[in-house]
């Protein structure tokens, strides 16, 4: 797996982007890397796996690479609106979000399935990215931690294998809504998890990279990032725009 030396800064287009947007996309992001030609964050572009064959052929040159939204557990087979991971490695995806929380709750994804999906994706080679996160409910009941706790148990494959992971706390009243946790809840929730995921699998804690997500913006990347724990963030609503993702990129650096 590869090294992180620097934070990870990942785009999820959730469903948005065009064929005509993404192009334009790769062209501003292309000219603010190589105008600024800084040693960049690494970059991650998860668009609509449709989009992820035209950011590649765009953007190929450049250190920016891409992963899919979700993936089906199997390789192939009769599931109907479904992509395989073997399928977006093939488009040139080297990463995959498995559990997002739009997922767990429009999908019925539960933290088994989310596991079933990260496993497949670590076999073929890809890189799974395991989001977790409390509801407001279960936030106002203080039952973040215990969330977490069992969010990791049950979606992070307990024989990992590969010698890093790397995982999103989100926390679903955050995403899309303004509203932040304080640095501290911030910490703790990041500590908490990279604890729980190195004693679940096996690995060092140094091993365990836990990025933030839950409106990321480039006003607030900085202090984001300056958090202990925080390895990195998962950006929504800012990435689809090329110029605040790059800011936000420049954040973690
Ligand atoms: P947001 O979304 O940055 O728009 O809050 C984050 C996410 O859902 O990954």
């Amino acid at each position: 797996m590869k090294n992180f030396t620097n934070k990870i800064i990942v785009a999820n287009w959730k469903m948005n982007g065009s064929p005509e947007m993404a192009k334009a996309w790769a062209a501003e992001m292309r000219a603010l890397l190589v105008t600024n030609n800084q040693q960049p964050a690494t970059i991650i572009v998860c668009p609509p796996s449709p989009l992820i064959f035209i950011l590649k052929g765009k953007l190929n040159d450049l250190p920016i690479s891409f992963g899919g939204q979700d993936c089906h557990a199997d390789a192939a087979g009769a599931y109907t609106g479904d992509i395989s991971a073997d399928l977006l490695k093939d488009l040139g995806a080297e990463y995959v979000i498995v559990g997002h929380s739009e997922r767990r709750e429009a999908c019925g994804e539960t933290s088994e399935i989310v596991c079933v999906k990260a496993a497949r994706t670590l076999e073929i080679g890809l890189i799974p990215i395991i989001c977790i996160g409390e509801t407001a409910q279960q936030r106002d009941a203080g039952e973040t931690l215990a969330v977490l706790a069992q969010q990791v148990k049950k979606s992070v494959p307990e024989n990992w294998g590969a010698e890093k992971i790397i995982l999103a706390y989100e926390p679903v009243w955050a995403i899309g809504s303004g509203n932040l946790p304080t640095s501290d809840e911030i910490k703790t929730a990041h500590q908490a998890i990279i604890s729980e995921t190195a004693k679940h699998t096996g690995l060092a804690e140094e091993q365990v990279y836990v990025l933030y997500g839950g409106s990321v913006k480039p006003e607030n990347a900085h202090e984001i990032m300056k958090i202990a724990g925080v390895a990195g963030v998962l950006v929504g609503g800012a990435s689809l725009k090329a110029g605040e993702f790059y800011r936000i990129s420049e954040c973690g650096v």
